[in-house]
């Protein structure tokens, strides 16, 4: 929930690599296309140098930008294929773009466009948007923290979907709303365990949240976020607010 990468965001951020590792795994689980380090090392050897140096400066114009591409990698990777990208087409009419957990909240995608750009001029048709939205969502990792996530190795071979499904991510991104039963229970349906839902979570608080998703369950009753945050969080937010009140797109990365 923090607006931007501070200090006493490290813990936070340092769980940024487990959650990059987590997603990792999951894409690796797929039996079609293992994925490998290095993977582009022949075909476009400056591919993940290109990446990072336009998240180096799309972070620098806004932080914001590194929040929102954490975060649709997350939204990208129970599948890892890149369809979270997608426009309606006549073969995808509703793509999971439109599906309420991306929609409108979900934004970085001017960012990717802008990578995408550069790797098409180094090198055309060679590297996937999935690839690039693990490498960027690395590499933001990097950037937010100020090097003290270091640079990991983040292995590559994802192929872009051309299909996807807007009921998809209401199956499987669980709500701001679900209690710990329900989390815990989502988390493992995907072989996750409790350990991972608390990194994948705390990873998941850089950048902004909409006051909606948390006032009326976690602010507006009694609970035991401490006092300080709480009494923030309560100043910055409406007391019953609504979709209205949350800025729209663009506005937020954390849900
Ligand atoms: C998307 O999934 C829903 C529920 O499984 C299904 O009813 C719908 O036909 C699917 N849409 C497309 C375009 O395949
Ligand atoms: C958690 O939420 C689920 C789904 O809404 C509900 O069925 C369950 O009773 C809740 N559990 C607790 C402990 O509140």
């Amino acid at each position: 929930m923090a607006t931007a990468a501070t200090s006493s965001n490290m813990p936070v951020l340092a769980a940024l690599t487990t959650l990059l590792l987590l997603a990792v795994s999951s894409c690796h689980a797929s039996p079609y296309y293992p994925l490998e380090l290095g993977y582009y090392r022949y075909k476009s050897p400056q591919a993940e140098s290109i990446v990072k140096a336009v998240m180096e400066k799309a972070i620098g114009e806004n932080p914001g930008n590194g929040a929102a591409v954490i975060r649709m990698l997350f939204h990208d990777c129970f599948g890892c294929d890149a369809s979270v990208l997608l426009d309606p087409t006549p073969f995808s009419p509703t793509p999971e773009k439109l599906s309420p957990p991306n929609n409108p909240s979900l934004r970085g995608f001017e960012v990717i466009d802008a990578i995408k750009h550069a790797l098409e001029a180094a090198c055309p048709g060679i590297v996937s948007c999935a690839d690039i939205i693990a490498f960027a969502a690395r590499d933001a990792s990097f950037f937010l923290s100020a090097g003290k996530v270091g640079h990991f190795d983040m292995p590559a071979g994802r192929r872009d979907g051309t299909f996807s499904n807007a009921s998809e991510p209401l199956k499987f991104l669980v709500p701001p709303t679900s209690n710990l039963t329900t989390l815990v229970a989502s988390f493992a349906a995907k072989g996750m365990s409790p350990e991972d839902l608390v990194v994948l979570s705390g990873a998941h608080t850089v950048g902004r949240s909409h006051c909606s998703s948390f006032v009326s369950d976690r602010l507006d009753v009694p609970s035991d976020i401490n006092a300080g945050p709480a009494g923030f969080l309560k100043r910055r937010c409406p007391a019953k607010p609504t979709k209205e009140d949350d800025g729209g797109a663009g506005c937020c990365d954390a849900e």
